[in-house]
């Protein structure tokens, strides 16, 4: 799959280009800073550029056959939406919180809602965006993130509150669940709720 990665140089972004590439997909690294990829081996390209800057994704866009942004956001759904409307690209996976839409557990919802209030808006803004846009999309809304080992597993449901897994996931796991739900059109017009493995 030709696939462009957005947030290319983030905890990770970095994964899925690893992961991605041993996959045998042709990816694009998109990134603010590319010079932070020089130990990535067997992209298919790097692209320079802002992900709110609608020239530079529009490019980086033509000829994908998807787009997995691994960095959420409002601003960036937005160039997005529009820059795949215009080339025709339909696939795209973007990542988000379960804290979103989550209410259990009330004491940890609570105090994450209390810390991250505007950033869990604007993924929630992003989320209502990319489910208007008729585009083949899927959200991938992952627990509290972590750079321990993978294990190779994680937890996947498709309500607003957990139903088992751990608060902890990694973000190789995370990584792999975003590939994982690329490359499944089965999971299209989904929002997966993704935990760490009990
Ligand atoms: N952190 C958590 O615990 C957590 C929990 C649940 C879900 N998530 C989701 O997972 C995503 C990834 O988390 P992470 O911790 O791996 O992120 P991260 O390490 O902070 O990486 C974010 C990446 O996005 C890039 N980026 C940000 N704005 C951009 C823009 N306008 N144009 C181009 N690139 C841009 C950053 O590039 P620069 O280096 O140029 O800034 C960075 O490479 C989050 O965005 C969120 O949606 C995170």
């Amino acid at each position: 799959m030709k696939l462009l990665v957005i947030g290319a140089t983030g905890r990770t972004g970095k994964h899925v280009l690893t992961q991605g590439v041993e996959r045998g997909h042709e990816i694009t690294a998109f990134a603010r800073r590319p010079e932070l990829l020089t130990g990535h081996t067997g992209l298919a390209d790097v692209r320079r550029g802002d992900a709110h800057d609608l020239d530079a994704v529009r490019e980086a866009v033509q000829g994908q056959d998807a787009v997995l942004a691994a960095v959420g956001g409002s601003r960036i759904a937005s160039t997005l939406i529009t820059a795949m409307r215009e080339s025709g690209v339909r696939r795209v996976v973007m990542t988000s919180s379960r804290s979103v839409p989550a209410t259990r557990p009330r004491l940890a919802v609570t105090l994450a809602w209390l810390f991250f209030r505007a950033a869990y808006v604007d993924l929630a803004r992003a989320e209502g965006m990319l489910q208007a846009s008729l585009l083949d999309w899927s959200i991938a809304r992952g627990t509290m993130l972590n750079d321990k080992p993978p294990a190779g597993r994680v937890h996947i449901d498709f309500e607003a509150d957990a139903t088992g897994g751990a608060m902890q996931l990694s973000r190789a796991d995370y990584a792999m669940a975003l590939l994982d739900t690329v490359e499944n059109p089965a999971l299209i017009g989904q929002a997966l709720g993704i935990c760490g493995p009990k």
